[in-house]
């Protein structure tokens, strides 16, 4: 380490002792010379890395730590500044802000102004009346959890995770603003929205002159039900971004799969990602899908995030990972894609 100086600003004297005495571990001084762009989530200042690592899954109490923190330096290392969280991650809930909490404390903390931290809430989190949906009551109880299990004062971006039917949509955008606020979120953004309801939830954003920035949505080259909905045109109109999870559809479009179902893998250790969906017309597909990537020097799982980013509207692709060796492979994205390479995919998947 060559000065005390992290992010623009002098370190007091313990953090520098903490950090040397993890030399080994510091973040690459390159990390923003390796090639990773950066995209504005909408019409909005804050600008994010095509690619971002969520922490849905391999980052519970049920994982490796030592693994999990390798991912997430190996991220870092590689210009992914963006990382995705919810109060319920995990499994056991809550354990994934926690340990990105102890990832943070035990040698990241210095580095938080190079980050841009989300989390969530809108799925049951505890029992009774105000642990799951869109009131205030438990947006601002869950994200001072939040917070607690993360150590940290504020997060860049707090998003509602699905829509809630039950609680009127200018509660729960109010709910957002007021956090903003408090100071306890810079951005908002909603989650799994259709573009009816982020109509109506801009509507009392617009009024209120709140930072909503993002919706994140489910995307990927085998579930196009947003394209459908017409939201990727309507956001690119409106200025806000879309933020795509599952952009490999839980690790099916890529070689995880090739040669049956490893034991390791999400398909065999989880319920979220079914067996019975490797039938012989998928697989044949998938490997339409891979040759084609190869013509264009890249892996299946490249070419789908790429696909994605094809979009201008999406702002980032939001990854998982249970490796360090995916993410580095995740990274080698080209989404500016000839007229005939886009005929060609979409000749595979019709
Ligand atoms: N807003 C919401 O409702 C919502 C819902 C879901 C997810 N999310 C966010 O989106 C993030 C990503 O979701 P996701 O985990 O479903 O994304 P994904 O990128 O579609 O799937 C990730 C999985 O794919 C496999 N994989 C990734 N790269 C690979 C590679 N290069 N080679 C082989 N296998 C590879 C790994 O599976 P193995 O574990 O088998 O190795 C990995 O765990 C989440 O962490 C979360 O932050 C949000």
């Amino acid at each position: 380490m060559k000065d005390r100086f992290v992010s623009g600003r002098e370190l007091d004297e313990e953090t520098y002792r903490h950090l040397l005495a993890n030399r080994g571990r510091l973040p690459d001084p390159m990390r923003y010379r390796k090639g990773m762009t950066y995209r504005a989530a909408g019409r909005s200042g804050l600008r994010l890395p095509e690619v971002s690592l969520g922490l849905w899954q391999n980052f519970g109490s049920v994982d490796s730590f030592e693994i999990m923190r390798d991912t997430l330096y190996t991220a870092f290392d590689n210009g992914i500044c963006h990382f995705d969280l919810a109060n319920d991650y995990g499994p056991r809930s809550g354990s994934a802000e926690e340990n990105f909490g102890r990832i943070l404390k035990e040698g990241l903390a210095p580095y938080r102004d190079e980050m841009c931290i989300s989390t969530k809430a809108g799925y049951p989190m505890w029992e009774g009346p105000y642990g799951d949906g869109g009131s205030k009551k438990y947006l601002t109880a869950s994200l001072d959890q939040s917070l607690r299990r993360m150590g940290l004062d504020y997060v860049d971006i707090f998003y509602h995770h699905r829509p809630d039917p039950a609680t009127p949509i200018e509660e729960t955008c109010l709910a957002l603003h007021g956090i903003v606020m408090q100071g306890k979120a810079l951005y908002v953004g909603i989650s799994n929205y259709s573009r009816a309801q982020t109509e109506a939830a801009i509507a009392v954003f617009r009024e209120l002159k709140t930072p909503f920035v993002l919706n994140q949505v489910r995307y990927n080259l085998l579930d196009r039900h947003i394209e459908e909905d017409g939201l990727p045109a309507y956001a690119e109109r409106e200025g806000f971004g879309l933020a795509v999870y599952s952009p490999l559809e839980q690790g099916l479009l890529t070689d995880r799969y090739a040669n049956g179902v490893p034991a390791d893998s999400r398909m065999h250790k989880t319920k979220t990602l079914k067996e019975d969906l490797l039938t012989p017309a998928m697989l044949q597909r998938l490997g339409r899908l891979r040759e084609f990537a190869a013509g264009r020097g890249q892996t299946l799982s490249a070419l789908a995030l790429s696909w994605v980013l094809r979009q201008k509207a999406v702002a980032t692709v939001i990854i998982g990972a249970s490796s360090s060796a995916q993410v580095l492979e995740n990274m080698q994205v080209d989404p500016n894609f000839t007229e005939e390479e886009v005929r060609a995919v979409e000749e595979i998947l019709r």
